[in-house]
């Protein structure tokens, strides 16, 4: 039996399960990922056909080693010594220093590297707490590092690694934290990889038993590049266990592909060159904090500096000794949305526009940007600014839905189509997205189709109170939108 003669009822099913067990996404338009992983899986397991090794695992729970080796086939193992050298050095440079000053009475700091993978992120984390931490010996740090890849962790754990794995590192890092073995590869010092302990954990479990004991307490957590991967569902359950195992005043470290307004909605943002980063409870606004001016390099020139700088004689040195400024510099994101609230767009632009050479826009400003250039009917400048926003921040739905409504005044309802379709997707109660597709549908004489999405609209706003003003509607009320789409379905559809 060959991998193609797999049911599209079967991968479905499978799809779902994978979904359920392991949190990984196989929409329809990625089955031959999950045709090919399944081909390995089946492969490993011994089993001649995938139709065998499908059935097999769908006739009962999967147990650990059955989802332990699908992971392995069907996740991507990419990662490398100091990936993403910004957030890194928004680390070395503002949340180590903060977190050890503020962890100084107890000498105790708890990191996880969740999805850790071949182990380079972790070590790259204890490599920068070496860094910053002169006197480590006297502090109880533990940096956990797990993953459902169990081949992934033995690698891992042994600590070797090629020329690969280096292909992002700062100058200096091999020899400096590496030993050579006999065949060419790279063996992590003692002193480092004792920092780290490796262990099996699925995120998407409901309870994290290698955790157990730091539960509620961990200081610092890396999960980057992994939610990318999953479900929305199993995206904001994730996000909500590894909230709860922060400590209050604990950071959460994404990707920056994967920072979102919309799914960190709990946490405080913190804003730094190249990354964004998350915190449990919001903290000192940054512009107030002394080392608020430090200079923004990168991790390359971080370990090339810290080495020949001379040794300081408390953790916190690093912070206070650096400028401070005269005074906090203005918040232009602040003002432009006071502004924007008040419905002065031009002031709105210009204010963002003016702040742009002094920084790289997040997802926010792109976001006002868009909208007020919107509303000035500057579509084109709109367009453009809400398709930065969106790369900034994939997973915001609102993002989608302004991206449809500027095609749709461009008179490009296809591709409007399909932006509803995504803002449904990351959030399937948006009901402004389910009406507009309904309008879409009815323009279009396809009044079944337009029936179907605005009953999807009806049965969300019957849930909702009356008078709720809905998302992205500038104050419409449910009310008021119940009432709109009852009319429309009385009317006839126009041909
Ligand atoms: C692309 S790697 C990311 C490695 C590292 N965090 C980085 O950013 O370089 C993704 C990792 O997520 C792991 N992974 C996928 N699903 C997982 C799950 N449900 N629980 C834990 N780890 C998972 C994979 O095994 C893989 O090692």
């Amino acid at each position: 039996m060959t991998e193609s003669e797999l049911r599209p009822d079967q991968l479905s099913q499978l799809g779902g399960l994978i979904a359920r067990t392991i949190g990984l996404h196989f929409p329809r338009e990625h089955w031959d990922d999950l045709r090919r992983g399944l081909a390995g899986a089946a492969h490993e397991f011994g089993i001649g056909s995938i139709q065998a090794c499908v059935a097999w695992m769908l006739s009962s729970p999967l147990t650990q080693a059955q989802i332990q080796v699908l992971a392995a086939h069907l996740t991507i193992g990419e990662t490398y010594f100091f990936r993403e050298p910004q957030t890194l050095n928004a680390l070395a440079t503002h949340v180590l220093p903060e977190l050890i000053r503020a962890r100084q009475g107890e000498r105790r700091l708890r990191i996880w590297s969740a999805a850790c993978c071949s182990g380079e992120e972790p070590y790259s984390l204890a490599i920068l707490l070496h860094e910053a931490l002169p006197d480590l010996d006297r502090w109880n740090v533990t940096i956990t590092a797990t993953d459902i890849n169990a081949r992934a962790l033995r690698k891992a754990a042994e600590g070797s690694y090629g020329e690969w794995s280096f292909r992002d590192a700062p100058a200096g890092l091999k020899e400096r934290y590496f030993n050579r073995s006999p065949n060419g590869r790279y063996v992590i010092a003692p002193h480092i990889r004792k920092l780290v302990t490796f262990a099996y954990l699925n995120l998407v479990d409901d309870a994290y038993p290698a955790l157990a004991a730091d539960a509620g307490a961990m200081d610092l957590i890396f999960c980057r590049n992994v939610l990318m991967y999953f479900t929305p569902p199993q995206v904001g359950k994730v996000i909500g266990n590894l909230r709860r195992t922060l400590a209050q005043d604990g950071w959460l470290v994404v990707s920056p592909s994967e920072a979102s307004h919309a799914l960190f909605a709990e946490f405080a943002t913190e804003n730094f060159p190249g990354a964004i980063l998350y915190r449990k409870s919001p903290s000192t606004p940054l512009a107030q904090r002394p080392w608020a001016a430090a200079p923004a390099g990168n991790a390359t020139e971080l370990i090339a500096c810290e080495a020949e700088a001379p040794p300081l004689p408390e953790p916190t040195a690093r912070a206070t000794t650096l400028t401070l400024p005269p005074e906090p510099p203005p918040a232009p994101l602040a003002l432009a949305e006071s502004l924007y609230r008040q419905g002065r767009y031009a002031d709105t632009v210009e204010t963002l526009l003016a702040s742009l050479a002094r920084q790289t826009p997040g997802p926010q400003a792109c976001s006002v940007l868009a909208r007020a250039l919107a509303n000035l009917g500057q579509l084109g400048n709109a367009l453009t600014w809400c398709e930065r926003w969106i790369a900034a921040d994939k997973m915001d739905s609102a993002g989608h839905y302004l991206h449809a409504v500027i095609l749709l005044e461009l008179a490009q309802p296809e591709r409007a189509r399909s932006c509803l379709e995504r803002a449904i997707y990351l959030d399937p109660d948006f009901v402004l997205a389910h009406f507009a597709l309904g309008n879409l549908a009815r323009s279009r004489g396809k009044s079944a189709a337009a029936d179907k999405h605005f009953a999807n609209a009806l049965d969300l706003l019957r849930a909702r109170p009356a008078d709720e003003l809905l998302r992205e509607s500038d104050g419409l009320s449910a009310r008021r939108l119940t009432e709109t789409i009852a009319s429309m379905l009385a009317a006839p559809t126009p041909s």
